[in-house]
């Protein structure tokens, strides 16, 4: 959850319902995943890197803050972020707390870090970090030999982290998260022997590939990823993708206005990551993908869709680690279609920055759409009528971008509470909406 800061007011949108469809096309900012990555790994290499397209949101830059409070020289110009790398042994104790506001990457993949660390240093964040589980890092860390407390034996921050010399270890993770995997890696990097994860199936590889790119040897399966202790990285120049995630609300928006037509550059096509795709096609979506690139280690292309009719489908097992943060939005797209859509298997949405089950099934059905909440999922029915009125956001990004979705093809104004939260992950969402509107 996001908090406004003193004196600050709250964002509150009215968002009309458009009268022709979107049009024009936008290049679609940078990955959130990925540039948290870049800044922390970067810290970590030998030697400066440059970072470009590096998304300037809310959560990344708290990143960029944790790790000036651990000694790291990080310039911010507009166009790039140059990082001067310590080393894997050249982090200073903070001396103020490390408070990574409301991003869950930063808390996760640092704690693996500090775990390697021979001081201490204590990770607090926002009343929404407050509530996530924690113990789904802190415990194998643990069982490394972090010397980890916090509330409730580690579950709950404020974390306090003692590191020092680890053991490798072979982790079984009863979840697909790439938070708990880049974690139990990173500190793999000061452990003995070999450190080895595997999950029930793959999450997003951004921190596999990207080790390899700072020259660390990652062996990843199809559903595990294993490292040695003890390898350096070097510096080397990171080129951030456009986000899917983000792209994913413009790719909703495309296809349920109805006359729309718009193009979407920049879009990071990371394979664990296209379960969107696979969504908007499986539904009937007109979706053109286009010059297909390959940029430091990650693909990317361009998205063109336009509005059609879609069709329900049942969206479960692996498809959903592969598309998490796009269930919100997919909601949005599933009330648009004809029959009905059935997402399960997705219980940790329960454990996003809100209970994302809860969320999006009672705002939506706030203002006209068939959906009921299940144990792992959510179930909707189409095609549904929007009508206005008043939703939250919960402080929670992606629930406030999805709220937004709804008031463009609402019969009625729909006013969204709380919208500044939408900065943590894409800060220029709404003037993107606007361009793609032709309100510019
Ligand atoms: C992320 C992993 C996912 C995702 C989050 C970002 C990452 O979380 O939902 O927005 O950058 O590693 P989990 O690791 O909890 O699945």
């Amino acid at each position: 959850m996001k908090h406004r800061k003193k004196g600050e007011k709250p964002l509150n949108k009215t968002v009309m319902p458009l009268k022709s469809g979107l049009q024009g096309n936008i290049t679609i900012p940078g990955d959130k995943s990925i540039s948290h990555r870049a800044v922390l790994f970067a810290s970590l290499a030998e030697g400066e890197t440059k970072i470009t397209g590096f998304l300037r949101g809310e959560d990344c830059l708290s990143t960029i803050s944790c790790m000036k409070k651990l000694g790291v020289n990080i310039t911010e110009n507009d166009d790039e972020i140059i990082v001067n790398g310590k080393g894997l042994h050249g982090f200073t104790e903070p001396n103020e707390i490390l408070n990574v506001g409301n991003s869950g990457t930063t808390i996760r993949l640092l704690s693996g870090v500090l775990s390697g660390q021979p001081f201490s240093s204590v990770l607090v964040g926002d009343d929404s970090i407050a509530k996530r589980p924690m113990g789904r890092v802190t415990g194998p860390l643990k069982m490394m030999d972090a010397k980890i407390d916090g509330r409730n034996v580690a579950e709950f921050t404020p974390l306090h982290i003692r590191g020092g010399q680890l053991k490798g270890i072979h982790y079984l993770s009863p979840v697909a998260s790439a938070q708990v995997k880049s974690a139990i890696l990173l500190a793999g990097l000061y452990a003995k022997g070999e450190t080895k994860i595997t999950e029930p199936h793959k999450s997003r590889d951004h921190t596999e590939r990207m080790l390899e790119s700072f020259g660390v040897r990652v062996e990843a399966t199809t559903d595990s990823a294993a490292i040695h202790g003890g390898q350096a990285l070097t510096a080397t120049d990171i080129h951030v993708p456009g986000d899917i995630s983000s792209a994913a609300f413009m790719l909703v928006a495309g296809a349920v206005v109805p006359g729309s037509e718009i193009t979407l550059r920049n879009v990071g096509m990371n394979p664990t990551r296209t379960g969107i795709i696979d969504v908007l096609q499986a539904m009937g979506a007109d979706l053109t993908i286009h010059n297909e690139r390959y940029l430091g280690g990650e693909p990317s292309t361009d998205l063109t869709i336009r509005y059609s009719s879609l069709t329900g489908i049942t969206i479960s097992g692996e498809l959903i680690p592969r598309l998490i943060d796009e269930i919100p939005a997919i909601a949005v797209l599933a009330s648009q279609a004809e029959g009905t859509t059935i997402i399960r298997d997705a219980e940790e949405l329960k454990v996003k920055e809100t209970n994302r089950i809860d969320t999006v099934v009672h705002q939506l059905a706030q203002i006209g759409v068939s959906i009921e909440a299940t144990e792992d999922g959510m179930v909707i029915h189409g095609k549904s009528d929007i009508h206005g009125g008043t939703v939250q956001s919960f402080h929670d990004h992606r629930i406030g971008m999805s709220m937004v979705l709804c008031g463009l093809i609402s019969t009625d104004a729909v006013i969204v509470k709380d919208t500044e939260a939408i900065a943590v992950s894409y800060p220029s969402f709404f003037e993107d909406l606007q361009r793609l509107s032709g309100d510019k």
